[in-house]
């Protein structure tokens, strides 16, 4: 039983310290020499293709995963030397939701409180407000095999500020949740933010990470790729739009363009990709192609992803 919460905590300008950590399994290196700082009130996100190693950081940073080198410090706690104290201090929401599907919504609140010391009647006055964060005020006593998936999701957020964290960590908290809820769930995350915590979230919804994150770590095969906030990250990485066409006709449709001098294209399937600041003249040429479809955007995350880490897919 974890006790002391927040109490305990060592004060430290940064709430992550790692450097040089790694992670082995076998032969391979899934987190390679990672040096990473945090600071306090910080929302950032890590990103990554499948099998990036970001659920390997983020099991570390929690005690969860033994690094095989470097030094981590999470709240000032040296990791895994004192991580029980420093998860008194930290809410955990995994990739997969660990609640338990035979008890009641408030049975699990109740479980995980006292996991953190707290009393009986410390965790009752604790559970409205959780429930009123996860909007599941009228599904208290129903058990979690009867909720939906969007609801454990949301659960399993509300369940992991129990302890009154300083930390948030969040992999993947949004996989498959419809846009209300993941509108709901932004909404959350932001007031958390802005009643002080840090969060760390990892996410395959670049809009999210774009909309959410003051700072993403971008990171493959285990290193960090980039760093910095999503508005940097994409003025340095991608031209300011992006036009993408779809059809079997783009070959012939591109080789009647005249001087498209300035402007990026990479083909992916019967797609292709235009990058450029002066995309007009390519999207008044599509006038008489009526058979192609074409979207013009402005750059984004997720053009910055697929950049610097390739568009092939991914064996996980
Ligand atoms: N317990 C384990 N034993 C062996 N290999 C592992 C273990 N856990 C993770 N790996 C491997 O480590 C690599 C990184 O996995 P990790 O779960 O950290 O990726 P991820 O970035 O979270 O991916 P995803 O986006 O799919 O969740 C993968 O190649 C994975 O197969
Ligand atoms: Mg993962």
């Amino acid at each position: 039983m974890l006790r002391g919460g927040a109490r305990a905590m060592i004060v430290s300008d940064f709430v992550v310290q790692a450097d040089g950590l790694c992670k082995r399994y076998g032969d391979a290196c899934v987190v390679d020499r990672l040096s990473l700082r945090i600071p306090r009130g910080q929302f950032c996100g890590i990103l990554g293709p499948n099998g990036a190693g970001k659920t390997t950081t983020l099991r570390m940073m929690v005690g969860h995963t033994r690094p095989n080198a470097g030094t981590l410090r999470v709240l000032g706690y040296p990791v895994p030397g004192r991580a029980r104290e420093m998860r008194a201090a930290v809410g955990i929401v995994s990739q997969q939701d660990s609640l338990d599907l035979e008890l009641t919504v408030l049975e699990n609140l109740q479980i995980y409180g006292r996991y953190f010391g707290l009393s009986a009647a410390e965790v009752k006055r604790r559970i409205p407000r959780l429930l009123q964060y996860a909007a599941l005020q009228d599904k208290a006593r129903q058990r979690i095999a009867q909720l939906s998936g969007g609801m454990k999701r949301r659960l399993s957020i509300a369940r992991a500020l129990i302890n009154r964290p300083q930390l948030l960590i969040l992999d993947e908290p949004t996989t498959g949740l419809d846009p209300h809820i993941r509108q709901n769930i932004w909404q959350l995350l932001r007031q958390l933010q802005q009643d002080g915590l840090t969060l760390i979230l990892t996410t395959h919804y670049m809009d999210e990470a774009e909309r959410l994150c003051d700072r993403i770590v971008l990171m493959d095969h285990g290193r960090i790729l980039a760093d910095d906030t999503p508005r940097a990250l994409i003025e340095r990485h991608i031209e300011s739009h992006v036009l993408e066409v779809h059809g079997a006709d783009v070959a012939n449709w591109q080789a009647t363009l005249p001087d498209t001098e300035g402007v990026r294209s990479e083909p992916l399937g019967d797609s292709h990709f235009y990058y450029g600041d002066q995309l007009q003249p390519l999207v008044a040429s599509l006038d008489d192609w009526p058979q192609l479809r074409y979207v013009l955007r402005p750059a984004n995350l997720e053009d910055v992803f697929l950049r610097l880490t390739g568009r092939d897919l991914r064996d996980v």
